[in-house]
């Protein structure tokens, strides 16, 4: 699709377009933000490439589409509160989002999106793989959407921001104390923008179905986490210095590969403040 300004080219079957000829750096015009924003809504996450945006910039552009969700956990960036830093130094073993999941699926308000930009980056490695749950809903049978339609999954924060891990040790995660969020979702989420039906279940912080016990839950989870990780539901996004992803946390997981041991990675990342979802 070519717009007067920029073009936007599917990265792939189901998930990811990227956007090309747009500078982030001067200010959009209305009918780009919706532009944008349908993209978005359509393929789940956009990506920007060579932007040489300063971190007011970030801000500006992220302002457009919905307010800034100021993190709880993460480490914020230097004179930029809303702004989350996502890093993994050479000495350090585990990264930041490294199993899949949808950020903050733990609020019952979850967050719209987040907008990730590369600041450092390893020689090689450190990409991140994003799955369509649009296509990950679909891929189910009919009788199997029927049963899921009525179902509804617990999600929290407190078995992954409440513990002591390597992150909260070395400070790139913090405020374990405030990790005491629990929500409940519908399994299929219709997204507010698209109206298409989402699978809504992550393994990082979905943990039982409504009314289930976490054991009786385990097996459909279990089963439902392997389809949404199937390879033709996913693309793989590899970084270059400059480069954004722009995710909708309500049609697609994210995973962060940590293939890059003994080299840093630093992010900026924005979470925009989303709606409830049903
Ligand atoms: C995240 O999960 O928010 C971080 C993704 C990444 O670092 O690629």
């Amino acid at each position: 699709m070519r717009n007067a300004r920029f073009e936007i080219r599917p990265t792939g079957p189901v998930v990811g377009a990227e956007i090309l000829g747009l500078d982030l750096a001067t200010p959009l015009d209305a009918a780009e933000v919706a532009t944008i924003r349908a993209a978005l809504f359509d393929r789940g996450v956009v990506f920007f490439r060579d932007q040489k945006i300063t971190p007011d910039q970030h801000i500006a552009f992220a302002e457009r589409f919905a307010p800034i969700n100021i993190n709880r956990f993460f480490r914020p960036v230097e004179g930029h509160p809303k702004i989350a830093e996502v890093r993994k130094e050479p000495d350090q073993r585990r990264n930041i989002g490294g199993r899949w999941h949808t950020d903050h699926s733990y609020d019952q308000i979850p967050a719209l999106g987040s907008i990730l930009l590369a600041r450092d980056l390893p020689e090689a490695g450190g990409d991140t793989i994003f799955a369509s749950m649009y296509a990950a809903w679909e891929g189910l049978s009919e009788g199997l959407r029927a049963t899921l339609s009525g179902m509804r999954a617990v999600h929290s924060s407190r078995h992954v921001f409440g513990v002591k891990r390597e992150q909260t040790q070395d400070g790139r995660l913090a405020n374990m104390d405030a990790a005491v969020q629990d929500a409940v979702h519908p399994v299929g989420i219709r997204h507010p923008g698209s109206g298409r039906i989402a699978l809504y279940v992550n393994p990082d912080f979905t943990t039982h179905f409504e009314g289930w016990t976490a054991e009786e839950s385990k097996p459909l989870l279990d089963f439902l986490f392997r389809h949404a990780q199937r390879p033709e539901y996913q693309m793989r996004f590899a970084w270059a210095p400059g480069s954004i992803a722009f995710w909708d946390n309500r049609a697609t997981q994210h995973l962060a590969v940590n293939d890059y041991h003994g080299e840093r990675r630093l992010m900026h990342r924005i979470t925009l403040e989303g709606v409830p979802l049903v």
